[in-house]
């Protein structure tokens, strides 16, 4: 569990549109990496494509060794599950769900027993800064809360790579910020691979590497 990302020559094409020319970078196990870039230069693209949710039409994406590009729709779904957590911009917790319920998901997906992930993931939630608030439904919580819920779930699991497609921009700026501190010291604690898509410079400030896209190419990192 290291969460090196190797991205080798990717094209993904919609109809016409070809949306990534060939991008190739690699990411080193345990980076705080941002990927940044004008709205539809293709970071979200990219995210989906590590993240196994999608293939690219050319090029490869190895994780850990394993060809993620190379799998089919069930392998790629057991990646998700095992070695990926996903934190999104409109958080996608589960509204009938307590906070504590919302982040023993995946555990539960995993086939942790129910003692064992309920420990893991009230220990998880105190790690985000929310055990008084772990009873709570998403709507009695703020937006920060919840996407605090939402970095406990992605990370509950130890999972080698965290993908964050803009997780501040529904945050005030002040919670925006707290937030990427968080994930900060998460990656420097636990060593998790986290890559970042974000618009905002303050964002980038607080990772180690940032990579940016310009109309589906690569242009600095
Ligand atoms: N499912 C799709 N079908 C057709 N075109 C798509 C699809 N998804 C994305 N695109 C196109 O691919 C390009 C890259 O989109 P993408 O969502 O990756 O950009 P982005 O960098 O994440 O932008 P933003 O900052 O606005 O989120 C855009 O031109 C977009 O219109
Ligand atoms: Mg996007």
């Amino acid at each position: 569990m290291s969460g090196e990302i190797d991205v080798e020559g990717v094209v993904r094409r919609y109809g016409d549109a070809t949306v990534l020319h060939g991008v190739s970078l690699t990411v080193e196990a345990g980076a705080f990496a941002a990927l940044v870039g004008p709205s539809g230069s293709g970071k979200t693209t990219l995210l989906n494509l590590i993240g196994g949710l999608d293939r690219p039409d050319a090029g490869r994406i190895v994780v850990d060794g394993l060809a993620v590009s190379d799998l089919g729709a069930d392998a790629r779904a057991t990646y998700r599950r095992d070695r990926v957590g996903f934190i999104f911009q409109t958080f996608n917790l589960i509204d009938v769900l307590s906070a504590q319920e919302n982040v023993e998901l995946p555990l539960a997906l995993l086939g942790v027993p129910p003692r064992r992930r309920a420990e893991r993931a009230a220990a998880m939630l105190a790690e985000v800064g929310l055990a008084d608030h772990a009873r709570k439904l998403p709507t009695q919580m703020s937006g920060g809360q919840q996407q605090r819920v939402a970095v406990a779930r992605a990370l509950v699991k130890n999972p080698a790579l965290v993908l964050g497609d803009e997780p501040t921009a529904n945050l005030d700026a002040a919670t925006g910020v707290a937030l990427m501190d968080m994930l900060a010291a998460l990656n420097e604690r636990r060593g998790t691979t986290l890559v970042i898509a974000t618009h905002d410079p303050r964002m980038v400030e607080r990772t180690r590497v940032a990579y940016t896209l310009s109309d589906g190419r690569l242009v600095s990192s």
